[in-house]
């Protein structure tokens, strides 16, 4: 974040003070004096303005975000691609996504500047369940389906048993919901892949008991208080 916005967000000056203060000498970054506002400031950084070290005292955001396809899961891109950021750039606090899903994944990603939250959903111990929407190639047969929800080699992982319900099967491909906990690199398309029906979509509906429901793709909304107090029960 530039370090006028760092200053303002704060709550020591507006951001136009904030530059006032920074040309003229009164900020420092990490002991150094800093004149030039547009500075990013990174996240190990300590700021100083007027010999008082300032912290970020943000409010908790947390939000839900209605993920598309070809979007990266992080909040910048070193080959330009597009990013989630991009989707929330009107929330001016740091938020940073919880977890991750796939460029060609679309749904529910959680995002927040709750460090401590965000690092307890991660942590596989609290076994948060993800339920995907997969659109896979060929006939997910009884035995498939058996073989999914008991688990599967996914090369040198073998999956815990997994909840799989078929919604619809047609010649050449069916759609299923799977729920997980484990989170493994690109798991529910290697699972499917397992038992040879490759993954053609995938979507993630629901984290928990956090539902994506009706939120249109590349929106977000912000979680109410009874969702966020489900997921600090996790
Ligand atoms: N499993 C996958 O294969 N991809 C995702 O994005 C999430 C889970």
């Amino acid at each position: 974040m530039r370090l006028n916005k760092y200053i303002a967000n704060a709550g020591i000056a507006s951001r136009r003070k904030a530059d006032e203060l920074t040309k003229n000498g009164n900020v420092k970054i990490n002991g150094h004096v800093m004149k030039e506002p547009g500075y990013d400031v990174l996240p190990d950084d300590t700021v100083e303005v007027n010999g008082r070290v300032i912290e970020q005292n943000e409010k908790k955001v947390y939000i839900a975000l209605n993920k598309p396809r070809g979007f990266v899961t992080t909040m910048s891109d070193d080959k330009d691609r597009l990013t989630v950021a991009d989707l929330v750039s009107d929330i001016p606090e740091r938020i940073f996504p919880v977890g991750r899903l796939d460029y060609n994944t679309s749904g529910l990603l959680l995002m927040t500047n709750d460090g401590e939250l965000a690092n307890r959903l991660a942590h596989p111990k609290h076994h948060v369940e993800k339920t995907y929407r997969a659109k896979v190639a060929g006939v997910l047969s009884g035995k498939k389906l058996n073989r999914l929800r008991k688990g599967v080699d996914i090369g040198g992982f073998v999956t815990s048993p997994a909840k799989v319900t078929l919604i619809k099967q047609t010649q050449r491909s069916a759609v299923a919901e799977i729920t997980i906990h484990e989170g493994k690199n690109r798991q529910v398309r290697k699972m499917f892949a397992a038992v040879g029906c490759p993954v053609q979509e995938l979507e993630r509906i629901a984290i928990g008991d956090i539902y994506l429901a009706r939120l249109k793709e590349g929106t977000y909304r912000k979680l109410t208080r009874a969702e966020i107090e489900i997921l600090k029960s996790y």
